[in-house]
Formats: structure tokens, sequence, C-alpha cells
């Protein structure tokens, strides 16, 4: 364990994507490590069950809204409904997502537009409703999620990949921007990990699965607590003086690509 038990101790956190993969473990954590109320935000209420079922095991306060990223003012009106029901907002973790492999010369402008709505928009959209209530309650921290194809680039994921890149960029301005209001904004880039919207679509069949792992220089996918223990790293106040920051976890499989990886 990385970090203090009580390391979020009387921090509101707010989770896009919070009931399944990633944000899941985070949400989880986020609990475990003290948090005063974790709100998962994401489309469908239905992922929420696994986490509201935690909340109740470890006697936290787990708040499920449904929200589609992609919606700014429903965005502003849902964050700002859940600060006044807990007492304001401490983190945010943007790390809702969409994607799909579908090569470049056919994708169609509704297939660009799903993803990049989602995973670059929607992360705006979430960092500015959160960065105007951590103003108001004097700072906070936010954590995005990237990836190192952001400047690697993956054939069969422009969208995705054009939207990480945003991301990273969105992420370093809003630290310089942010950092006179006390708001730390920071991403983490991991490689491949398993999750079931991940496997869904990007790497359904095993054989593609293991020629992935066989280029990574430690040779698996990273495991999500892995990630999630990243994520915890830079939202909590052990990185009070991290701000901009772009934490890679993916067992050097970016670096890999050069001589002898
Ligand atoms: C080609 C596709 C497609 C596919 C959708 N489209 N799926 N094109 N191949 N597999 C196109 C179609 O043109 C479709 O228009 C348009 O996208 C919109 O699709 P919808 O299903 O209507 O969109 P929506 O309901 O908004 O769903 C969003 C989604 C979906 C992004 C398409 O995949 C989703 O909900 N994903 C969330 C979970 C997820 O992707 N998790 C993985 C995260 S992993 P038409 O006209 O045909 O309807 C990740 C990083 C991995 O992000 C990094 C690894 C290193
Ligand atoms: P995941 O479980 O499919 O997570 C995506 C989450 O985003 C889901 O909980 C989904 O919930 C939510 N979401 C999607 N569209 C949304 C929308 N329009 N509005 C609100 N919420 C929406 O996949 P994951 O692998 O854990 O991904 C988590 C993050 O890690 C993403 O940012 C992803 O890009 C990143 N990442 C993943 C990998 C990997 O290998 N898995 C590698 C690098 C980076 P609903 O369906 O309920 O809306």
């Amino acid at each position: 364990m990385l970090l203090r038990d009580d390391a979020f101790d009387g921090k509101v956190c707010l989770v896009t994507g919070g009931g399944t993969g990633l944000g899941l473990e985070v949400s989880k954590r986020l609990l475990r490590h003290g948090a005063k109320a974790v709100v998962v935000a994401s489309r469908s209420v239905e992922h929420h069950e696994e986490i509201l079922a935690a909340g109740k095991e470890v006697g936290g306060v787990v708040d499920s809204v449904p929200l589609d990223v992609r919606e700014p003012d429903r965005v502003d009106e849902t964050f700002r409904a859940a600060a006044e029901r807990h007492g304001g907002l401490d983190v945010l973790i943007a790390n809702a997502a969409g994607n799909f492999v579908a090569p470049s010369m056919r994708l169609k402008p509704k297939a660009w537009r799903a993803v990049i709505d989602i995973a670059l928009s929607g992360a705006f959209y979430t960092c500015q409703s959160a960065g105007r209530l951590m103003k108001e309650g004097g700072g906070g921290s936010i954590v995005t999620i990237g990836t190192t194809y952001a400047w690697t680039g993956m054939p069969g994921v422009v969208h995705s990949a054009a939207a990480k890149a945003g991301v990273l960029a969105m992420t370093r301005t809003l630290a310089v921007e942010w950092a006179p209001m006390n708001i730390r904004v920071n991403n983490v880039a991991p490689g491949p990990f398993h999750s079931d919207g991940a496997q869904k679509n990007l790497w359904p069949d095993d054989e593609f699965r293991r020629r992935i792992e066989a280029a990574i220089p430690l040779r698996r996918f990273a495991r999500v607590e892995e990630v999630a223990d990243a994520v915890l790293y830079l939202a909590s106040d052990a990185a009070g003086y991290v701000t901009g920051e772009c934490l890679v976890i993916d067992g050097g499989g970016w670096l890999g690509k050069g001589l002898g990886g």
C-alpha cells in the first residue's frame, strides 16, 4: 500500500466512469483511504452496483449519479449538486473514455466524434466544472487518464490517440493556469491493462493480446491495481508539489521500441 490509510480523510472525490475497470479500482481505494464521499458518474447506473456494494461493506459514502460527460450543462449541474450534497469537491479523477479499433481511412465522422466527444471534450467539461468548484473551495486535485500512444501514435485508434494527446496538453495547460488557485492537475499514462471495456473494444482475441504483451519489456500488461496506485498518489497530498506531470505506467512499453527492447 503506497499511501497512508487516511490519505483521503474528509475529501469529497468524484470519479467519472467510476463503476468499471480502472475507475472502479480507484473508487474502491478512495473509500478505503477514508474519503468522505466518492461520487461515481457515468451513463449507466447499473455499472455502479459493485462500488455501491463496496461502500456498504466499508461503511463509506458512495453517490451514484447518471451522467454523459458529452453534455457540458449536465456536467456542471451534476458536479455542483454533488458538491452541495457533500460539502465541496476536493478530487476529480477524469477517467471516462470510449474507444474502438477502426482504420482511419474508413472512420466515419460520427465515429470520430463519438470518441473525441467523450475522451477529450468530456475530460475538459469535467475538469472545468470541477475546477470552478475547487477554486470556490480553496483548492483541489485533478488526475486525467491518458495513455502512451498520445505521443507514439498507434494504428487503428486515431480518434483515441488524438483525444489522449489533447488530454495531455490540456492537463499541462490547466496545471499552470490553475496553480495560483491551489489546484493541481496531473496525468497518468498507462500502457495496456485488463478491463472488460478494453477487452471488448481493443483486444477481443487472445492472440492479439499476446502479441502486445510480447512487445512490452516487462512482458505483461499492467495490473489495474498498479495503475490505480499511480492515480491515487497523484490525487493525494503526498504529491502536493507535483503538478502538470505525466506518470507513465507501461512496463517500459514505449521506451522499448528502441534497439534491443
Ligand atoms: C467502427 C464504430 C465502432 C466499432 C462504434 N463505431 N463502434 N465504428 N468500429 N467497433 C462508430 C459508428 O460509426 C457509430 O455510428 C459511432 O461510432 C457511434 O457509436 P455509438 O455506439 O452510437 O456511440 P456511443 O453509444 O456513444 O458509444 C461510445 C463508444 C463505445 C465509444 C462507441 O465504444 C463505448 O461506449 N465505449 C466505452 C467503453 C470503452 O470504450 N472502454 C475502453 C477504454 S480503453 P453508427 O452510425 O454506426 O451508429 C481506452 C484506452 C486504451 O480508452 C489504451 C490501450 C493502450
Ligand atoms: P472501461 O471500464 O470501459 O472504462 C470506461 C468508463 O467510462 C466506463 O465506466 C464508462 O461507464 C465510462 N464512460 C464511457 N463513456 C462515457 C460517457 N459518455 N459519459 C460518462 N461516462 C462514460 O475501461 P478502462 O480500461 O477502465 O478505461 C479507464 C480509463 O483508462 C480510460 O480513460 C481509458 O482511456 C484509460 N486507459 C485504459 C487502458 C487499458 O488498457 N484498459 C490503457 C490506457 C488508458 P458507462 O458505460 O456507465 O458510461
